[in-house]
């Protein structure tokens, strides 16, 4: 039985007043218990975050991180920075930092070996752009992507992993895939990595992003490869978020 994850990721959107308001209603909420919730905040919110969210069974992460361990990278945050914030999930490989940072495969996988040298879990995202989906290329992207990955970690690392299905298209669009849709590359990805080990495949966390929203969670979250939901804009408020960490349970 896969633990669900729900993860919000704020991107670069909200503050400390928002910290302090989803730090409220998490203290006054119960969520089910099959349930584990995530905020991927700003870099300069984790210490509040950290403080705000670990009484209340919140797990906090980053948007990225650094490949290098330390040194003259102006700018830069390294996974042992995160961890001295509680970090515990880091994004890796989301689309708007393939594409508009240019972060190939090769430095998505050396962001993937920091983050597991420093004990934090990456959560890898993998996702086609409309273009590739209508050239009937969605499953060799996506697993192309995924295989750059773990064809180059070995077994004890593979499994610390949590994957993330963000078609580009459905990102910030309002357009989300149907359940059909997703769970179909759900599917594709799980009997991919049984290709390494079955037991690896049938533990793996496969979460959905794209315009996931309080009102298509439940539909999404119920498909049999589908353990969970990236949530971008409706992870900015409260109600919405709360909504869909509930359809989850
Ligand atoms: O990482 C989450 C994301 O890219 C989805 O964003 O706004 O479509 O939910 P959104």
């Amino acid at each position: 039985m896969r633990m669900a994850l729900i993860a919000g990721n704020w991107k670069m959107n909200g503050s400390l007043a928002l910290v302090e308001e989803f730090g409220r209603a998490f203290a006054d909420v119960s969520l089910p218990v099959n349930v584990e919730v995530a905020l991927m905040v700003p870099f300069p919110f984790l210490e509040a975050a950290g403080r705000t969210f670990t009484a209340n069974s919140v797990t906090v992460g980053a948007q990225t991180l650094s490949d290098r361990p330390s040194g003259a990278f102006t700018g830069e945050v390294s996974a042992a920075m995160l961890r001295e914030c509680d970090t515990r999930l880091v994004l890796v490989g989301h689309s708007e930092r393939r594409t508009l940072f240019g972060e190939d495969g090769a430095a998505v996988l050396a962001r993937v070996k920091a983050a597991l040298a420093e004990g934090l879990t990456p959560l890898l995202c993998v996702g086609e752009t409309l273009e590739e989906r209508e050239a009937e290329r969605t499953e060799a992207v996506v697993l192309g992507q995924l295989e750059a990955v773990f064809d180059n970690l070995d077994e004890a690392q593979r499994v610390r992993l949590v994957v993330a299905y963000e078609p580009v298209w459905a990102i910030g669009t309002g357009h989300t895939a149907t359940p059909n849709q997703a769970q179909s590359v759900h599917a594709a990805i799980r009997r991919r990595l049984a290709h390494y080990d079955q037991a690896l495949a049938d533990g793996m966390r496969l979460l959905y992003g794209g315009s996931m929203k309080a009102d298509n969670a439940a539909e999404l979250l119920a498909q049999p490869d589908i353990d969970g939901g990236l949530v971008g804009g409706a992870s900015l408020k409260v109600d919405d978020f709360l909504a869909i960490c509930q359809s989850a349970g």
